[in-house]
């Protein structure tokens, strides 16, 4: 009997013209004119990428099973808030033209202005890229273990990058392996960190082997970091911390450095022991991102922790600013909205069209406060904000790939 294809999708993500893609075919051999290239990771599955209406998204072939698999693991680690490709969508019931069953397809949303760690290495390889990708990959585990998910699967291959003032952010791309087990045994933590490690020594081996690995990368010293740094926040985040109760100020401060990580603590609790007047202190929800959210609460704009924080101190030296030369300080929510409207957005518009896409604006900026901090530290005086974008586009954004939608020839 002839089989149906059918399409599941989460309402109001239905790419248009979805069913005019030719599903008789197996993924590898479609000619099709939605089809677009993207520079992505290594993979067992066949993985395309379409244009359809105004969207991107990756199609990845794979048995229906774990295709459903997928899907629903991927939904899961998404609603709880963590950074992960968004599946939209499942195909199954596929059927050949000439008569036989095809795999199922996993259908995401392409991740805009993400980087796969080859693409790092081979504009900016080293030591110091090496350490930021250590520190993406530990955040990403912690909140992933921290909410009681289970990857499995950690690699370099595995995760996609986006630029974070300076830093990355690390997003879960492939979760086949993934499990949720809430709080999640010390024994599967441990075994992930054993994954991850030997994943990352293999990746970075293997760019050694095509010679796109400076000689100054330690491999053993990198998988090691790994280790330490992910013990580190871990140990922070969760750990306990026994006080005298008389001295609560140490539970803000046990706060504020977990504040100054880049979490936010949304529950405490606290043990108290009479007999020696001793208090325990564990924090028992925390969750990323607290400055990006003081920056939504001021400001609306959604970007990442890092670039948050660049904002926020720029927001404040702006602020500083307006009281020197305006004799009194505005109120925050004032210098926010005169910020807003005085320096970021005239500074995106100034961008022309054709290098738009290029970085996301909130990292723009940031390169470009970089930018001016160094075109005014050779000249000797402040250089403006327009003097110094106008220098950065032509001497820097000019030369950078489109990172928004990348495309490379190896
Ligand atoms: N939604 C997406 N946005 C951007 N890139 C994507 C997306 N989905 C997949 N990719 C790219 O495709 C690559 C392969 O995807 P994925 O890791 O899911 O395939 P896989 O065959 O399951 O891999 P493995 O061999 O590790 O099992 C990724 O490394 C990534 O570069
Ligand atoms: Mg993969």
């Amino acid at each position: 009997m002839a089989r149906t294809v059918q399409f599941r999708f989460l309402a109001g993500h239905e790419p248009s013209n979805l069913i005019d893609l030719p599903w008789s075919v197996p993924l590898e051999h479609w000619d099709h004119p939605a089809l677009v290239r993207r520079t992505r990771g290594q993979s067992r599955h066949v993985v395309r990428f379409v244009h359809l209406g105004t969207k991107t998204f990756a199609l990845k072939e794979m048995s229906e099973h774990e295709a459903h698999k997928e899907y629903g693991v991927l939904r899961q680690i998404r609603a709880a808030g963590l950074p992960v490709v968004e599946a939209v969508g499942l195909v199954t019931g596929r059927e050949a033209a000439e008569g036989g069953a095809l795999d199922g397809v996993l259908v995401t949303r392409f991740l805009d202005y993400s980087l796969p760690f080859r693409y790092l290495f081979s504009i900016e390889g080293g030591a110091p890229l090496s350490h930021k990708l250590v520190d993406a990959a530990v955040v990403l585990l912690v909140r992933l273990h921290v909410d009681g998910f289970y990857w499995g699967d950690c690699s370099l291959s595995n995760l996609l990058f986006r630029r974070d003032a300076g830093s990355l952010m690390a997003y879960l791309v492939d979760a086949e392996t993934s499990q949720h087990r809430n709080p999640l045994p010390e024994g599967m933590r441990e075994h992930e960190l054993e994954i991850a490690r030997e994943n990352f020594a293999g990746g970075l081996l293997d760019l050694a082997a095509q010679g796109m690995l400076s000689s100054e990368v330690e491999v053993l010293e990198v998988v090691n970091m790994l280790l330490e740094r992910y013990g580190l926040l871990w140990d922070e985040l969760t750990g306990v911390t026994e006080i005298d109760a008389r001295e609560k100020h140490l539970i803000d401060q046990r706060i504020r450095r977990i504040n100054d990580m880049g979490f936010d603590v949304d529950e405490l609790v606290m043990e108290h022991d009479p007999a020696g007047d001793r208090l325990r202190i564990i924090p028992a929800l925390v969750e990323e991102g607290h400055h990006a959210r003081e920056l939504r609460r001021m400001t609306g704009l959604e970007v990442q922790e890092n670039q948050a924080r660049r904002l926020l101190n720029d927001i404040a030296s702006y602020g500083a600013y307006l009281a020197r030369v305006e004799g009194r300080a505005p109120p925050p929510a004032v210098v926010a909205a005169r910020w807003i409207a005085e320096v970021y957005e005239p500074m995106v518009a100034q961008v022309p069209e054709d290098l738009r896409g290029r970085l996301e604006p909130a990292e723009l900026f940031h390169e470009l406060l970089e930018h001016r901090y160094y075109l005014s530290e050779a000249a000797g005086y402040e250089v403006g904000n327009d003097t110094g974008l106008r220098s950065y586009l032509d001497s820097v954004l000019r030369f950078r790939p489109s990172e928004q939608a990348l495309f490379l020839e190896d």
